[in-house]
């Protein structure tokens, strides 16, 4: 079919703490030859590719390393401080820095005792990081109903979100927990305002278009947000990690299509989606 119209949603494309810690990475690169990366710098399976080609390894832990001249990178999500042990590596730090302050509004709840709640994906590395740094007297809870589950003490309690959470849970979850009988209560909005922005403005194109394309890695906790968001306005909403992944069959009849993307999704990924939606 010719003459589809297509829409890239604002903010598509890399948010700028992927841009900066894919930087940081690539001058790593060209001044060391190898560094070793404490799990994948980014959640985008062909850019960690791309980066693992030109010398940067992916490691499980900081036990894969054994050259003393290594280089250690922590990716853009960051990571538990105390995953990199005690043997002294280069450590080059790709930490994004909205990531950087939540772990510093951490650290500090922790030195005053509160009990901290994380609100997130506990599987997500950048959850596991915050939950490293407050310690045992932290949870993650992902939802109200598993923040109503929780069996909380009278006493100092804070909140903080992931930061590519979604800002309306979070805001479920302080209005459950502060039903609790707490003596102190204290909630910090930590949601990256990228993030935000970024399902905002797809859900508004997905709301407007015959059919919508969301680009990015199946591992992407953002990516997969902004695919449930547009499908609730939208059921002919699709998930894509790249082009290949694009049928012809949901293309079929479709006259107009929005494009939205992760916050780790390159420029070419939407340029060679943008080519295929023109070609079949
Ligand atoms: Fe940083 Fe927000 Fe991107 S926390 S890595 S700017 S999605």
């Amino acid at each position: 079919m010719k003459k589809r119209k297509i829409t890239v949603s604002p903010n598509s494309g890399f948010c700028f703490g992927v841009k900066r810690a894919l930087d940081i990475a690539g001058k790593a690169i060209k001044e060391r030859g190898v560094v070793y990366s404490l799990g994948p710098i980014i959640h985008n399976p062909q850019v960690v590719r791309e980066f693992s080609e030109k010398g940067l390894k992916v490691i499980k832990g900081i036990n894969d390393v054994s050259e003393k001249s290594a280089a250690v990178l922590v990716p853009s999500h960051g990571i538990n401080p105390l995953a990199l042990g005690k043997k002294r590596f280069t450590c080059i730090d790709t930490t994004c820095p909205l990531v950087g302050r939540v772990q510093k509004i951490v650290s500090g709840l922790k030195k005053k005792d509160y009990f901290i709640i994380i609100v997130g994906d506990k599987n997500h590395p950048e959850v596991r990081g915050l939950a490293g740094i407050a310690g045992k007297q932290s949870s993650v809870v992902k939802n109200k109903k598993e923040a109503k589950a929780l069996n909380l003490k009278p006493g100092k309690v804070a909140l903080i979100s992931q930061t590519t959470a979604s800002v309306s849970n979070f805001r479920d979850v302080v209005s459950v927990v502060a039903k609790k009988d707490l003596t102190e209560l204290a909630a910090f909005n930590t949601v990256c305002r990228n993030t935000s922005l970024r399902r905002k403005n797809a859900e508004l194109l997905a709301a407007k278009v015959e059919a919508m394309i969301v680009i990015g890695g199946r591992q992407s906790a953002n990516t997969s947000k902004i695919i449930s968001a547009c499908r609730k306005v939208n059921a002919n909403t699709c998930g894509v990690e790249s082009a290949k992944d694009l049928k012809a069959k949901f293309l079929k009849g479709k006259k107009s299509i929005g494009i939205a993307t992760g916050a780790s999704t390159p420029q070419r990924a939407i340029d060679e989606v943008v080519k295929k939606i023109r070609r079949v």
